[in-house]
């Protein structure tokens, strides 16, 4: 299944997209919210950027059609701005960042990400990247995993779990170790919806790919490639990339750098949450950067 872009109405209409106006889309993924920018651009011009060089190869496919409209290009978007000034286009008058990882990368089952798949444990967004999940579980201190599965995953059983996975080391499937986390984790507890692995996946994907320090590095660095009244659009799926978001976001706001545009944070709709389960966790926060 192709990865369905989340919250796209409204954050095409938050970004308020002019049609000569430069745009980056810094997680292009497949191409969704790019395709719909781009459609509305006459004269403007987007800068895509994707670590993953797959879901780059997806995006360029389907982005064709747009010609010189669209500049793509492999990378980190903690690295915006070297990133930004190597593509030559003046400051963007929006941006847009959607985070975590895209269905194509999910249901690929040689990527690692899915415990439904078996695969290597490997979890890696950029394939050049050196650490892979394997690394992970079979290399860290039983201390650290349990740690790391607590913070990133939110996850309270992750004592037994971490305790678990040392016990049956070395781990080098994921369907194994979703197994190993299945029994380590006593029976009906949990959320019934939520497969029990579902917490420990995401914590080891989040440390894998430095999720939430690629993000920090990138707010630190979002404004600067921005023009006055520029945009910056960020969608989140887990609550410690929220709070790192709204926390910047208000911080910018009291030291007069932005004006905040979602005060009311935006969720994707019963409806949208019912066609794209992925939609359910989404945030859209956006502040448009003032002329200082
Ligand atoms: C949710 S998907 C984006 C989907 C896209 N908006 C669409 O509609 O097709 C997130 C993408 O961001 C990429 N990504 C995650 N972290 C990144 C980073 N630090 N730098 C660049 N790309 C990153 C992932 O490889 C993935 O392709």
């Amino acid at each position: 299944m192709s990865h369905i872009p989340v919250l796209l109405q409204e954050t095409l209409d938050l970004l308020d997209v002019r049609p000569d106006g430069i745009y980056i889309d810094a997680t292009v993924g497949s191409g969704g919210h790019a395709e719909a920018i781009l459609r509305k651009l006459e004269g403007g011009k987007l800068l895509g950027i994707d670590r993953d060089p797959e879901a780059l190869a997806q995006a360029s496919a389907r982005l064709r059609e747009f010609g010189e409209k669209v500049v793509l290009r492999r990378g980190n978007f903690a690295e915006i701005d070297a990133l930004h000034a190597a593509s030559g286009l003046p400051p963007a008058n929006g941006m847009l960042a959607d985070l975590g990882m895209s269905s194509l990368q999910l249901e690929d089952a040689s990527r690692g990400f899915s415990f439904e798949r078996s695969g290597p444990l490997d979890m890696r967004m950029d394939p050049d990247s050196p650490l892979t999940a394997a690394d992970l579980v079979n290399r860290s201190r039983e201390r650290d995993l349990a740690d790391l599965i607590f913070r990133l995953g939110e996850e309270r059983h992750s004592r037994r779990i971490a305790r678990a996975i040392v016990k049956a080391r070395p781990i080098q499937t994921t369907t194994t170790l979703a197994l190993v986390v299945m029994r380590a984790i006593p029976s009906r507890t949990g959320l019934r919806h939520l497969h029990p692995a579902t917490r420990t996946f995401m914590a080891l994907r989040m440390a894998v790919n430095e999720e939430l320090e690629n993000l920090e590095k990138f707010l630190s660095r979002a404004l600067s490639v921005l023009a006055p009244s520029g945009r910056l659009a960020i969608l989140s799926f887990h609550s410690l990339e929220d709070r790192i978001v709204k926390r910047t976001f208000y911080q910018w706001h009291r030291e007069g750098r932005t004006q905040l545009l979602t005060r009311k944070i935006v969720r994707p709709t019963e409806e949208e949450s019912r066609n794209n389960p992925r939609s359910r966790s989404a945030k859209l926060r956006v502040v448009e950067k003032l002329a200082t």
